[in-house]
């Protein structure tokens, strides 16, 4: 079987050798499924940012394995790297990280573009992404004309703008008040159920837990177990 994602004896070290060094993660061995819907959980400092930015190529571990829908990332460069990143993952994260002067439809519209897409369908993807994420209506809004939550909205969008099998959420209703944050996972429970994201999101909040189908706990940068 082919997993979406796969890693095997995964660690990274930071710094290493000096005095500072960390061991950030110790031999990770996951398998994830097309389709699954994983909480990774662990208190701050446990890994969870390093694991998540390994699984998105953003980082490379310093042994060990990545496979990405079957593709052994370990022997990609940079520009191939980018190419997994870029084709099958979409980054959210707990700063919406939009650009400030551009309205909704733009900071959407930009990622599409951003893929050599021409303007007009550009801004059509824009809106439909906008829809599906249920912020049609604001789509002439920007960043500061918005709630924390809708701001995480249009993130979501623009994430889904290179259409990815994965999402990856790092601590990303970390900036929301309770009720929101409960909308925002129901709004990405729905990607997953709906649309088939594979989705990751890493958090030190119980409460993400419970919209996620398999639970793995992380300390120390070692995996102590998993749920469901
Ligand atoms: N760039 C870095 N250089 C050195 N140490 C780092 C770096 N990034 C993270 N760390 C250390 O690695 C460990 C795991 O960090 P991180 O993955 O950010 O944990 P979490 O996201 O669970 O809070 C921590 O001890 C942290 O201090
Ligand atoms: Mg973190």
């Amino acid at each position: 079987m082919t997993y979406v994602i796969e890693t095997r004896g995964v660690r990274k070290i930071y710094n290493p050798g000096k005095t500072s060094e960390v061991i950030a993660l110790d031999n990770i061995n996951l398998k994830i499924k097309s389709g699954d819907m994983v909480a990774i959980m662990g208190a701050s400092g446990s890994g969870k940012t390093t694991l998540l930015d390994v699984i998105g190529c953003l980082l490379k571990p310093s042994s060990g394995k990545v496979f990405i829908d079957g593709v052994e990332t370990e022997k990609l460069d940079e520009d191939g790297l980018a190419e997994v990143r870029g084709k099958k993952i979409g980054f959210v994260f707990q700063q919406y990280n939009l650009v400030h002067s551009f309205t909704a439809m733009e900071n959407v519209a930009f990622a599409i573009r951003l893929l050599g897409k021409p303007k007009d369908e550009a801004e059509k993807k824009a809106k439909n992404l906008l829809e599906l994420v249920g912020l049609g209506k604001r789509i002439d809004h920007r960043p500061s004309e918005l709630s924390g939550g809708e701001q995480q909205r249009v993130a979501i969008a623009r994430a889904l703008a290179n259409n990815p099998k994965i999402i990856l959420g790092d601590e990303l209703t970390g900036n929301l008040d309770m009720k929101t944050s409960k909308i925002i996972l129901q709004l990405i429970k729905e990607l997953n159920r709906k649309h088939g994201y594979t989705v990751i999101v890493v958090t030190h909040d119980p409460k993400v837990g419970n919209v996620c189908n398999k639970i793995i706990k992380i300390q120390d940068g070692k995996i102590i177990g998993g749920e469901k």
